[in-house]
Parts: structure tokens; sequence; C-alpha cells
């Protein structure tokens, strides 16, 4: 690996695996994977990929093995509340936009409970010990913190906990290990981060030219574009219906004089609702397409 190269740690196994490599895809890099393919390389642009567990990037980053790295946010809250030296180590850069997940306390499916008092004295087995701390304390709970390192969803059924702090997502593994939801403590997605330290200048030319290119992907992807047929003279409450959108083109339409077709790029996503409200206001033929890239 050069050092002039831009490292990017991702997760090799997992909800966060394909999102990533896609996202980075859509920014343009042609990946090539090695035989192990822990390890890609962009052909395309001076970017080296990392394929790790997730909860070993906050580490990679720190220890300047990886100039970024994209994880849940989940994951690096826990590595950054454990003390202020690591909270001063990393930058989020931002949200992504995709591996929507909460951490939450379950119970099994039989266990009956009131209010979140009935984990006073309980044992709580969990993979974010210092989340889990925080949240006990917040609410005034003394319990017995059960910390592992996966697999956190068995410990119930195990005797080794009476209740579990763990990643959700579908809710699947809740399901299929006969656990339920009992209470929503953090909402997480994933994010890109960077460490604190500044990258030389070479790296830098690669890691704006990326962030620009991953902001633009975002944007893309919220954004629609809609076309539609509308009286001349409702543009304006058009406009009132269609919010986060830049002045449309009007252009006539052939063969009649109070009707255009409208042209807008709405930076939201569009509901079926929105659509109902236009077609109330006179709108006909509407189409929403999705945008592929967009740049400012
Ligand atoms: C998480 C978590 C749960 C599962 C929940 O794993 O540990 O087991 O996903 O998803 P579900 O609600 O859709 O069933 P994660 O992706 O963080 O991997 P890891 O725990 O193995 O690092
Ligand atoms: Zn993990």
């Amino acid at each position: 690996m050069s050092n002039l190269r831009l490292k990017i740690a991702l997760q090799k196994k997992g909800r966060l695996s394909d999102d990533s490599i896609e996202l980075l895809r859509r920014c343009g890099l042609k990946l090539l994977s090695s035989k192990s393919s822990l390890f890609y390389s962009a052909e395309n642009y001076p970017i080296d990929l990392l394929l790790v567990r997730d909860d070993d990037i906050p580490t990679l980053i720190q220890d300047g093995i990886c100039d970024l790295g994209i994880v849940g946010d989940n994951v690096l809250k826990e590595k950054t509340q454990v003390n202020l030296e690591f909270s001063s180590c990393f930058q989020t850069i931002m949200p992504l936009n995709f591996g929507r997940c909460r951490l939450s306390i379950a119970v099994p499916k039989d266990q009956e409970y009131q209010t979140i008092d009935f984990l006073q004295n309980k044992r709580i087995a969990t993979s974010y010990p210092i989340l889990l701390q925080q949240f006990l304390k917040q609410e005034n709970i003394t319990a017995q913190i059960v910390s592992i390192s996966g697999s956190v969803e068995i410990a119930p059924g195990l005797n080794m906990a009476d209740a579990i702090f763990d990643l959700v997502s579908t809710g699947r593994t809740l399901a299929e290990n006969n656990l339920k939801e009992l209470y929503v403590v953090l909402e997480s997605q994933a994010v890109f981060f960077k460490s604190t330290s500044e990258f030389n200048s070479e790296k830098k030319k690669i890691y704006d030219v990326l962030l620009k290119r991953i902001q633009s992907v975002i944007k893309a992807q919220e954004s629609k574009y809609i076309l539609f047929h509308a009286p001349r003279d409702a543009i304006s409450k058009i406009r009132e219906i269609l919010p986060g959108c830049e002045s449309p083109t009007i252009l006539p339409l052939e063969g009649s004089e109070d009707k255009v077709a409208v042209h807008v790029v709405s930076r939201e996503s569009v509901f079926w609702n929105t659509l109902e409200k236009l077609q109330t206001v006179g709108a006909s033929a509407i189409l929403v397409l999705p945008v592929e890239k967009m740049m400012a």
C-alpha cells in the first residue's frame, strides 16, 4: 500500500458492507478486489479499501493505519465515550443515509414489565457497556452489566442475563431469539469519519474530491426530478406544495394557451400525498424520476 493513496476502512461482513462499497462505486471508483478480498484497490483513483470487523475500524483510524472509515454511529459513540482521549481523535464528516438501526433494551418475549424500572437490579448483556452505563445512570437504574463481544441475543436464553442492550435493525435477530424490544435508547446510521489529525497535501487533494463526490451522491439519492403538466395560473400553489424545490422550469405546451409543462428538482423525498395534492390543483401526466448525479 502506497502512502500516497487514501485508505478507507469498511465493514468486512455485515449490515454496512454492501452499502459502503456501493456508495464508493457510485463515487466513480473502479474497485479491484485482491484474492483475500479484504483489500480493494481503486484502479482509477488513488484510494484503497481495507475490509475489517466494524468494531476495529475506529482503532485503525486512531492508529493512522487508515485515513477514513465508514462505521455505525453506535460503534463510534461507544468508542468516543470511553474517554476524552478518544473523543478528540475522531471527527464525523457526515451521516450516510444507510445502515439505520437502533440500540435498544430487549427482554424475553414472555417477560412482563410495566416501566423501564423493571431493569432495577437485573443483569443486562451488551457489547456497548459504556453507552448502557450512561443510559442506566440517566434513568437512575442500578443494574449489572454483562459485557460480551458478540451474539448478545443468546444471553437471556442461557440465563446469563435478564435483558440485553443491543443493536436492532429489522428485528429479526430478536424474534429468532424469543426477545422483544422494550425501549429504544439510541438511533444510529452509518457515518463517514476521519481522524482529527491533518492530511498531508497529497492526501488532502484526494480527500477533497472524494468528499465532494460522496456529498453529491447523497444529495442525488434524496433528490427527484419531477415533470408534469399544469394550468399556468396554478404555479404559485404548486410551489407551496413542493417545498425544497428550486425555481421550476416552465415550458410552453404546443397547442395549449393555459397549460404549461413544469420541470422541477425536489431535494426531498416525494411522497404519494404530494403527488395527489398536485393533482388537486390541476397537475396531470406527472412523472417522478430518480436523479443519478448532482453537483452544485
Ligand atoms: C447487528 C447486531 C444484531 C443484528 C441485528 O450486528 O449485533 O445481531 O445486527 O439486526 P436485525 O435486527 O436486522 O436482525 P452488526 O451488523 O453490528 O454486526 P456485529 O454485531 O457482528 O459487529
Ligand atoms: Zn460490530
